[in-house]
């Protein structure tokens, strides 16, 4: 009997993709939405070929070795800090992810906090509704000019091109940016982008945002010395991942008034966040979604399948992460 490769989706996910999944795998879902305690997150991928995972679903070394059977994790994400790629590797466990689908839709969500942190929107909205609004005032709510501001980007891959592209040629901003390797002098002059030294950037920047990938070498890179080489007044916008600011220093630095405002949408240790980010008004914080429009969750759901059936199909795979896997 020809049995069919399982795959196991850890979280809910769109019907129409686990239907796809359906007719080329036996799939364990939890569409039910049901927080998976650990144990049962390790047994239920230890019965599988394959998994369907987030950027929240760890594949560490510990599951590695639960799982014998287990050959490819494809994750719905670009980022990968989840997966220890050295244990999968070692592991001969295939690693995929979700690249370019999101792009352009990280960037825009990039983009709007910006704005909504130099403008001060979502503290203007609570205002409001508070009904402390009882006149106008030439300085209500006042915020921080986008257009014609400098502009700091740490990381220049796909979305961070895509951000300043948005910034030099919607908003006339002056883009300055820092990243392990310098762009090719086409790209930087197409994108008006100039490489900087990191503390030139942290020390010219109206505004810094961080849309670098996460690892051991860039936890907590923005940390109190950072911050303080920040010009007063600016603001930081993560997009990336939480780990990269050390936030306790981040609060202090907002608090002591030397941070104009900031706007995060992920958090070390998320979902729980800390405490002490919850009581200020001069940030916004959302809810890890740079990456959520339903269409293009959905095209990285579909390309996350798309890894899977090709993989299971032809031992190949769309977006591999560690291809040295698939050598014969
Ligand atoms: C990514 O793709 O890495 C996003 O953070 C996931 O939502």
């Amino acid at each position: 009997m020809n049995t069919k490769p399982k795959i196991y989706i850890p979280r809910p996910n769109f019907p129409q993709v686990i239907e796809r999944l359906q007719s080329h795998f036996e799939v364990i879902h939890n569409q039910a939405d049901e927080v998976v305690l650990h144990e049962h997150y390790v047994a239920k991928a230890a019965q599988s070929d394959g998994m369907l995972t987030t950027g929240s679903d760890l594949i560490n070394e510990a599951l590695l070795k639960a799982c014998g059977s287990l050959k490819i994790c494809a994750n719905m994400a670009v980022g990968f800090n989840n997966f220890d790629l050295e244990g999968m590797t070692r592991a001969g466990v295939l690693a995929t992810n979700t690249p370019d689908v999101l792009t352009q839709t990280t960037a825009d969500f990039g983009f709007a906090l910006l704005m909504a942190c130099a403008r001060r929107m979502v503290e203007s909205e609570h205002f409001l509704r508070d009904q402390q609004w009882k006149q106008w005032r030439f300085d209500l709510l006042a915020g921080h000019d986008v257009h014609g501001s400098t502009l700091g980007i740490i990381g220049m891959g796909r979305i961070g091109q895509a951000v300043a592209k948005r910034a030099s040629k919607g908003f006339d901003m002056k883009v300055i940016y820092h990243n392990r390797t310098q762009l090719p002098a086409a790209t930087e002059s197409a994108l008006e982008a100039t490489w900087v030294e990191l503390a030139d950037l942290l020390a010219q920047s109206d505004h810094v945002m961080l849309v670098l990938p996460y690892s051991a070498q860039s936890h907590h890179m923005i940390g109190a010395r950072e911050l303080a080489m920040m010009k007063p007044g600016a603001h930081l916008i993560n997009i990336a991942r939480g780990g990269l600011i050390d936030e306790d220093a981040l609060v202090d630095a907002l608090q002591s008034g030397h941070l104009g405002g900031f706007a995060l949408d992920v958090f070390e240790g998320e979902p729980k966040i800390n405490p002490r980010l919850l009581t200020l008004k001069r940030v916004v914080l959302t809810p890890h979604i740079a990456s959520s429009t339903i269409q293009t969750r959905l095209k990285m759901s579909n390309l996350a399948a798309d890894n899977l059936i090709e993989f299971f199909a032809h031992r190949k795979a769309i977006t591999p992460l560690n291809p040295q896997v698939l050598e014969p």
